[in-house]
Formats: structure tokens, sequence, C-alpha cells
């Protein structure tokens, strides 16, 4: 069998690394790309055509860490690991500056939060040059390049005009703005973004929408039209295609069976007995709703008092991003609000709001999706979100109701959701009292509805065809030359 590599590469590795006493311990990474990544890495591939594959990301963790962890005995793992090292100072005006305080809100719509700063910009091309070195001296031909997400939109560009055939995917895990948001940035840098995107032969999209407004930005910012999906870039075919990103149906649907979260789930159900419980987990992002979420609640209090003691909203929220300041001031906003409808609602023996900030472990994260009688995921703007489709595939009795946001990528798939407009706090107090009151027989018609979607379209099928239509579109180029 000839070598083969399918080289991955995002912002985040799967892992950060942690070091007591000299004892260096992973410590997972959290959010969707780094799920999705790796339960496919995670499953059994064995008959796929790569002999190796590799995940290359910026090293959370010092040079010397790494070394030490190298040097430790290490479990196999199913990819090869490639850590870059980038000084702290650049990285944070990087990550904390351009990625997160310019892209990250422009993306998801909240454009008075956005910096407009020359200076981050100058860094995020930095960074994105450094793993363009990195790439370029660890590239070999024939392998299959495959860029993660709005940190790295420069990469794609620059690994083109040093490699001219290669093969280059690039998939967008956050939505792709309408035209009227994207080109309130500077001039200089919505070309170089348009133009570093189209260095990939394949760009990945989760919805339909986010496709459209990619192809009306590229016409606008770069002058090129597109016939279908497709580009013509200096007489090279580019394709921008829609994937919804799945999950991994049957980790989630088989958990049940696992003794340790079984006994998780003995733990909730001795804690709450018969009391209903709404449960979300979400990054601590201003994304995701989070506070508006809580009004929505409370409104659900204030009007069915009927429900008081017979129901709990367990909120988890998972530390994220704690440096910049927009996310810590939101950490304070959630905590406050959390005091404030406990404080009104609470009793002797009943406290509305269970709400924790830190990591899950996966059998903790299962059995509170299994114990949830509702999942309530509400984000302003996601791009996909798979905790919604986690959530679903976890509900082994089928009776489950998820509500979600109809601002969240997943709404366009999951129709048989109770979907809301995450602001209207009136609608998501209704919502709740729906989905606590609907027939049962409703309740598992549409969750079953849904798991079969889910289990139809996993993280598998969404990372083979991506790599299949990008193989397609080798194809075409070549004929075309
Ligand atoms: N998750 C996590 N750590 C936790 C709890 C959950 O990493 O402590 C996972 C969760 O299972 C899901 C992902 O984080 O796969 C969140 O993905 P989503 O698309 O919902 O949002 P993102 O965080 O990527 O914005
Ligand atoms: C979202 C982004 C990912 C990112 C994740 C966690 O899912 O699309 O690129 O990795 O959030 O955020 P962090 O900044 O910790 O990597």
């Amino acid at each position: 069998k000839t070598t083969r590599r399918l080289v991955v590469v995002s912002n985040r590795l799967p892992f950060q690394l942690q070091e007591k006493n000299k004892k260096v311990s992973l410590k997972e990474s959290d959010g969707g790309l780094v799920s999705a990544l790796k339960s496919y890495f995670d499953k059994d591939n064995s008959d796929n055509a790569f002999t190796e594959k590799w995940w290359i990301g910026s090293a959370d963790f010092p040079e010397k860490r790494w070394e030490n962890y190298k040097g430790q005995k290490q479990p196999a793992q199913a990819f090869e690991v490639e850590p870059i090292f980038i000084d702290t100072k650049l990285y944070n005006r990087y990550y904390n500056g351009f990625c997160n305080a310019t892209l990250w809100p422009l993306f998801h719509y909240f454009p008075s939060f956005v910096e407009f700063d020359d200076e981050t910009f100058k860094s995020y091309e930095d960074v994105n040059q450094l793993f363009a070195d990195k790439l370029l001296a660890f590239l070999k031909p024939g392998d299959v390049l495959w860029i993660h997400d709005y940190q790295l939109m420069l990469l794609p560009g620059l690994i083109r005009k040093a490699l001219p055939d290669a093969t280059i995917g690039f998939f967008l895990h956050i939505p792709f703005p309408n035209f009227e948001i994207f080109r309130l940035m500077h001039r200089a840098w919505k070309e170089k973004i348009i133009n570093g995107l189209l260095g990939a032969d394949l760009l990945g999209f989760h919805t339909q929408e986010y496709v459209q407004h990619f192809l009306k930005t590229v016409r606008m910012v770069a002058g090129l039209d597109h016939t279908y999906r497709s580009i013509f870039v200096d007489n090279r075919v580019v394709k921008a295609e829609l994937f919804p990103l799945g999950i991994d149906y049957e980790k989630f649907h088989e958990a049940a069976r696992k003794p340790e979260v079984l006994q998780q789930k003995d733990v909730i159900v001795k804690n709450f007995g018969e009391r209903k419980i709404i449960f979300s987990v979400d990054r601590l992002d201003y994304t995701k709703g989070v506070t508006h979420r809580l009004s929505g609640f409370e409104q659900f209090l204030e009007k069915h008092p009927e429900w008081h003691e017979k129901v709990v909203f367990i909120m988890v929220v998972v530390p994220s991003r704690q440096i910049i300041s927009k996310y810590n001031q939101r950490r304070k906003l959630i905590e406050e609000q959390v005091g404030r409808v406990n404080g009104k609602y609470s009793t002797l023996t009943w406290q509305p709001i269970i709400y924790r900030y830190n990591h899950l472990s996966f059998a903790e994260l299962s059995a509170l999706y299994q114990s949830a009688d509702i999942g309530l995921i509400t984000p302003l703007r996601d791009g996909m979100n798979l905790v919604a489709k986690e959530y679903v595939a976890s509900q082994i009795d089928g009776r489950g109701t998820l509500i979600l946001s109809e601002l969240a990528g997943a709404a366009s798939e999951l129709g048989e959701a109770i979907l809301v407009n995450p602001v209207d706090k009136a609608e998501v107090a209704q919502s709740i009292f729906s989905a606590l009151t609907q027939p049962e027989e409703t309740v598992m018609q549409n969750m079953n509805i849904l798991q079969q979607r889910l289990k139809e379209y996993t993280v598998i099928h969404w990372v083979n065809d991506f790599l299949k239509q990008l193989e397609e579109v080798k194809d075409q180029q070549e004929i075309q030359q």
C-alpha cells in the first residue's frame, strides 16, 4: 500500500498538556471542532485510504512540556500530533485579538463587539505564515491537506502560492455572514481573507445560507463570478459546498449502557426524583444566548407557578477564552442572573436553577443528556451547534424534547424540534411550557424523526463526503488543464 497522508490543521489541538510533579497529563480540549474531528479519528477507519493521519495545530503548552510528554509512555493514538510553538505575545494578539475580538463577533453578527485593529490583523497574518512555514517543511507530494476554521483563513492561499498542485480543503465551522456584515472589515483584510480562502480547492460550510453568503462575498470582493457553486480562480476551479457537520451518533446512543454513565444517572435520579429536568450546556460565550435563556426561564417561572418545585433547570457553562474581557464580563452577568432568579424563587426544598461552571466528563455529559426531559439550546448565533444533535442522539427511550434556536445552523436540519427566537423571552417561556405539556405521542414521534435523520449523516459521512468531493474537484481540475 502506498503512503497516503491526511493532514488536518486547526488552531486548537485535541488536547492541552498539564504538568504536576514532573508528570505530564492530557486535558481534552472543548468545543465542536475538536469533538467532531476527534470522533472521526477515534472511530476505526482502518479500511480507508489513508495510511497516516496527522493533526497539526498551535500548542497550548511550552515546548519543554511536549518533550517531557513524548518521553513518557503514551497510549496508542489513531493519529499523530505535531504542535506549532508560537511566541506568547504574538499568539495573544492573534487569538485574543483578530480571531476572537474581530472575526468571531463579526461572523456571529455582533458588529458592536468588533475591534478593528491593524496590529492584530498583522499578527493574524504572521501566525498564518508560521503555520504555512511549518506545513511547507512537513508536506509531501500526495498529501491531502484539510484546514479548519476562521483562525486560519489565509493559510490555503499561502500554501497554494508555494505548492500550486497541492490538494487543499478548507472547512468553516462558524457562520459565514452576509456581505453587509463582512464588508465592515478594512478593505485590505477582506481581500486577503477572500484570496486566502480561494487558495483551497474545496470550501465547506454547514448550511446552504453560508455557502450563498460566501459566493456573493467572493463576487463583491474579488469580482469573481460562479456557476452553480464553482468559481474560476486563475483558471483553476474552486468549489464551495454544503456539508452539515454530524456527530458520532452511536457513541451517544450506546453510552446508556456504560457503567460510569449509569452511575452518574443514578446520582441525578436520587437528587431530582420526579422533577422534570431542563438541561443546557455551552462554552461560556456571548453567542450562546445564556442570559436570554435565563430570562426566558424566569418568565416561565413567573407565568407558571403551578410548575414551581416540579421542574429544575440544570445549566452547565464550560470555561472558554477567559482572558478576553467580553467573556469575563459575560460570566459575571450570568452568575448575577442565576443568583437573582434562584433568590427570587427558591424554597427550602427547591432551587430552580442548578448552575455549574466547569468542564464535563463524557459520562457526566451523557448522563445529563439522557436524564433531561428538555434540551434547551438557544444560541443567538451558532455555526452548527453539536450539543443539540448530541442531546437528540442520547434519548434512548425517545422521550425528550429539543427546544432549539432558529439561529443555529442545526435548525435547518432539525425542523421537528420546537424552534424559537432566542431573544424573545415570552416565546422561550411558552416553548418550555409546550414541551412540558405535549402529549407523549407527539414527543416520541418528533424525536424518532430527528434520530433517524442524525443516524443517517454522521461525522464519518461528513468527513468521507468532504474528502470525496475534494478528490472530485482535483479530477475536474486535471481534465481542464
Ligand atoms: N463539550 C465539551 N466539553 C464539555 C461539554 C461539552 O467539549 O465540558 C462538547 C460537546 O459535547 C460538543 C462541543 O463541546 O461536542 C460543543 O460543540 P458546539 O458545536 O455545540 O459548540 P462550540 O463550542 O463548538 O461553539
Ligand atoms: C468553536 C470554534 C472552534 C474552537 C472552539 C473552542 O467551536 O469554531 O474553532 O476551537 O469554538 O474555542 P477555542 O477558542 O477554545 O479553540
